[in-house]
């Protein structure tokens, strides 16, 4: 499974570095599988709305409002049909790449669970959406569509007699057949708005909207495929003629080839079996989750700050129970909390400017405690060399960031960089660990842990509390944001860093001052 998954992973980074050069990095699409998911649904359903205007919603007259819409309304009508149509082309693709995308970044094990399985219903209903809308059509494409759905249908053990049959030869039974479709076309999607609202519950502040320009440039680019190829109807259907297809949409329809060739029973099994292997793919195997994040009540003032920077929602601000003199402290939900720090890293008392016996603060993981990451970051720094040293912070998801270890460079890795409390970069400075230190995480604002890049930008921009001191040179502080195997444009960005070091006043001087000094002994 890691194999394939390292493969997918590697395969997705080669692609999103293609899109990286025609896409500013937070416009990359592949970054905004989710959010384009719910951009196209809201274009399916305002031009549903309006189509559902002037549709005719009986058998006999639905082909020709449609074709109504098409003949005397080609400015909005043929447009809207046409979006209708597209858009929902796409939301299949987007859906699909953004299940394998988190398979293969493997975020959807462990608390991940529950977005990964409230996503299986919705691929269920949006083919059902997808299907049922072909329907409504009403051309011999519906027609095709609706004698192998009935003969597929019958191959289950549900209705008493077989439908299909009738369908030839029955008016009144497809009739029957076609309300219930249209039926099913506006109730399922209002279903899918349930479960899409369900599938991102258990995050906070979830990405529904993709970022203005990549919405825009999508939108336009659908009105624009409509206006050029817009979506038409076949030959109106005629239950006494056996259709013959000529378009056929794949993205919804890839099914129904296999019908030929394969028996309903046996497909029904397999979409079944298909299904509850995607459903257990979370638990395999299960994700060894490090210790949730501990509250320390004796350190915790109830601020908050770890409630509204946790991406899972995973901490809730209760009464107090100890008798302190705060109102409320902080609670983490142990199911719901992936172990990734960031709450530490808002917390304004993890600081490393405490003593060590203090050094406990309000909140933290258990299995990477804040006076860890202090010890780490000083014998880290300790161990460098040079005048423009640089103490790099970096994200477990970077794999390859090791590489930029040297002797004037340290690495210390963070389950996310959200865990550093931007006191940290002050310390390192102020005890002349490092010259200079530089963030590392991940590209694109596709943070693996949600927000701890977002939370991390506007910490050390002063924008968001806990801020990083006023102190602290700007010049001597950078972030780096790189895909994982973007080795060369990281190192870029750290000898930018340590370009702009060495002309800092404070270290020109020093490094001056010692070049001296060994001038003088030599
Ligand atoms: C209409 C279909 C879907 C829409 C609109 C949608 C949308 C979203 C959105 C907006 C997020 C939150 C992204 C964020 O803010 O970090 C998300 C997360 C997620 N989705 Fe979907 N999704 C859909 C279908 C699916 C399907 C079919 C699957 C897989 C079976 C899936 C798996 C996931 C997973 C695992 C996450 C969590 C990622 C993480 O923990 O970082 N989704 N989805
Ligand atoms: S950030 Fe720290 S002090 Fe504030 S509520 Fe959370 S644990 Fe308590
Ligand atoms: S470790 Fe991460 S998920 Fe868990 S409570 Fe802290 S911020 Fe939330």
């Amino acid at each position: 499974m890691n194999l394939l998954k390292n493969f997918g992973r590697r395969l997705f980074e080669r692609v999103e570095g293609g899109f990286d050069l025609a896409f500013p990095a937070e416009w990359n699409p592949f970054r905004q599988l989710g959010a384009l998911g719910w951009f196209f649904y809201w274009i399916v359903a305002a031009s549903g709305i309006y189509l559902y205007i002037f549709f005719d919603t009986g058998l006999t007259r639905a082909y020709e409002s449609i074709e109504w819409i098409m003949n005397n309304q080609w400015y909005v009508g043929q447009v809207m049909r046409s979006l209708h149509r597209y858009a929902s082309d796409a939301l299949v693709v987007v859906v699909v790449l953004h299940l394998l995308r988190e398979f293969c970044l493997d975020r959807m094990r462990g608390t991940r669970w529950f977005a990964w399985f409230t996503g299986i219903p919705l691929l269920w209903f949006l083919y059902a959406c997808g299907i049922s809308g072909y329907w409504l059509v009403w051309d011999v494409l519906a027609q095709y569509i609706a004698i192998a759905t009935t003969e597929w249908l019958d191959a289950l053990p549900i209705f008493g007699e077989p439908t299909a049959a009738n369908f030839v030869n029955s008016a009144a039974l497809s009739g029957r057949f076609f309300s219930l479709m249209v039926f099913i076309h506006i109730a399922v999607p209002l279903i899918m708005l349930f479960l899409m609202w369900v599938h991102i519950q258990r995050y906070a502040r979830p990405r529904m909207n993709p970022p203005r320009g990549l919405a825009a440039g999508t939108l336009a680019a659908l009105v624009v495929l409509s206006l050029v190829f817009p979506a038409v109807s076949q030959a109106p259907a005629d239950l006494d003629t056996v259709p013959a297809v000529i378009g056929f949409d794949w993205f919804y329809l890839a099914i129904y080839p296999l019908l030929d060739v394969v028996p309903g029973g046996q497909l029904w099994l397999g979409l079944a079996i298909g299904t509850l292997v995607l459903a257990l793919l979370p638990w395999a195997p299960p994700l060894r989750k490090p210790a949730p994040a501990a509250v320390d009540l004796d350190n915790c003032n109830g601020c908050g700050r770890c409630a509204d920077d946790c991406p899972f929602d995973a901490i809730t601000m209760s009464p107090r129970t100890d008798g302190a003199a705060y109102d409320t402290e902080a609670v983490v939900n142990t199911d719901t909390c992936v172990s990734c720090g960031i709450c530490a890293g808002a917390c304004p008392t993890a600081t490393p400017h405490r003593r060590a016996t203090d050094l406990m603060p309000g909140i933290q993981l258990p299995g990477y405690p804040i006076a860890e990451l202090r010890d780490r970051t000083r014998t880290t720094g300790q161990a460098l060399s040079g005048n423009d040293r640089v103490m790099v912070f970096g994200c477990d998801q970077s794999r390859d960031l090791a590489e930029l270890s040297a002797p004037g460079v340290g690495v210390v890795l963070l389950p996310c960089v959200g865990m550093l409390p931007p006191s940290f970069i002050d310390w390192v400075l102020a005890r002349d660990l490092a010259d200079g230190v530089l963030i590392s995480g991940c590209a694109g604002g596709d943070c693996y842990q949600r927000l701890g890049d977002n939370w991390t930008r506007q910490r050390v921009a002063r924008q968001r509390d806990p801020y990083m001191r006023a102190r602290v040179p700007d010049e001597r502080v950078g972030l780096c944001w790189t895909r994982s195997g973007e080795t060369t444009r990281r190192r870029r960005i750290l000898d930018a860093l340590r370009g702009q070091l060495t002309t800092a006043p404070k270290l020109k001087r020093r490094a001056e001052r010692a070049r001296a000094a060994e001038a003088a002994r030599g």
